[in-house]
């Protein structure tokens, strides 16, 4: 847009266009910077609240103009976003990457036209890392290893094996890689803990709801559950609402299960006792994001991940207070 700025001048000045006598509160914003943003889709409450940070803190009041694609959860919907950000000639991309591979030749095309590509969210794999000036997001690793901590603590007396149902989260995410990969070495590690099946919820409710009622209904006999690790509360709302249709009890009497994100409809869950163990994953990156863009506004040189700090939450942990006070 910046590279847009001066041409227009010009033309207007040739044009002999009078400044305008608007009253200063009618005075449209003075656009400066035109941000184009490559959103996964809208596929749970984190999505739709990392969607409203960006939106909030990119507002024509404070002089951006955000260009906004909802990929509907497929890469080449992104890829061709990000193609038409660069013949736009924004200032900035914003990626909010599906999956972790098949960016590099799309990032070069914006490398190549000196667009900086900021990652917000989930990571990519590169062998090239400076096809992307920054990241800001979760740690999903770290994420996954409080899980398994907990889960080793709360099962450390448990007399025989620890049976453990796994719903995952969209397959080749860096979410549901950091997440999964925690748990498969933690089974791996622990003669008794086993999976009783990996299904797949794709991050949302509907699917594993879907999933799980069909497992469950193909056993030749009741499963003996111990825990279910959902990948996100979307999907954790989803099994829950499966294994209680079928009688199943959710809570420190019955099934333990742990979910991700902290979202209040989760906390709610987890103060009921449905859920055991919720740890955050915090989509209000909207501000560091303006700080990154800032950084390099002035010509310096961002680092290049920025970590969210994330918290664990267990229904001893909250009130209802804390709940209703949570932004999202
Ligand atoms: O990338 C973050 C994950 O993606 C969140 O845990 C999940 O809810 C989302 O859709």
């Amino acid at each position: 847009m910046k590279k847009l700025l001066a041409p227009l001048l010009a033309l207007c000045l040739l044009a002999g266009c009078a400044p305008a006598h608007h009253p200063p509160e009618e005075s449209a914003a003075i656009i400066h910077t035109v941000i184009g943003v490559s959103q996964v889709g809208a596929e749970s409450g984190f999505r739709v609240t990392n969607t409203e940070s960006i939106r909030s803190v990119f507002t024509e009041e404070a002089g951006y103009r955000l260009l906004f694609e909802d990929a509907r959860q497929k890469q080449e919907n992104q890829i061709a976003a990000i193609r038409k950000f660069i013949q736009q000639q924004v200032d900035y991309i914003l990626l909010m990457p599906l999956c972790v591979t098949g960016w590099d030749s799309v990032l070069q095309e914006a490398k190549a036209a000196g667009i900086p590509v900021i990652l917000v969210d989930r990571v990519i794999e590169t062998e090239d890392d400076s096809l992307y000036t920054a990241h800001v997001g979760s740690d999903f690793r770290w994420e996954g290893e409080q899980a398994v901590a907990w889960l080793e603590e709360t099962f450390r007396e448990a007399p025989g094996p620890v049976n453990i149902l796994h719903i995952r989260g969209t397959l080749d995410t860096s979410a549901q890689l950091g997440r999964s990969n925690a748990l498969e070495e933690a089974v791996a590690q622990h003669e008794s803990w086993s999976f009783l099946a990996q299904l797949d919820g794709d991050f949302t409710q509907a699917k594993t709801y879907e999933v799980t009622t069909q497992w469950l209904d193909n056993q030749p006999q009741r499963p003996d559950i111990h825990a279910v690790y959902c990948e996100n509360d979307n999907t954790a709302l989803g099994a829950i609402q499966a294994l209680e249709e079928r009688g199943y009890l959710c809570g420190p009497e019955g099934i333990r299960v742990i979910s991700f994100d902290a979202t209040r409809q989760g906390l709610d869950y987890c103060l009921e006792g449905k859920i055991s163990l919720e740890v955050e994953c915090d989509p209000l990156v909207g501000p560091q994001v303006e700080k990154i863009i800032q950084i390099l506004e002035r010509g310096d040189v961002p680092d290049k991940h920025y970590y969210t700090r994330e918290r664990l939450f267990t229904p001893e942990d909250l009130t209802r207070e804390f709940i209703d006070q949570r932004p999202y």
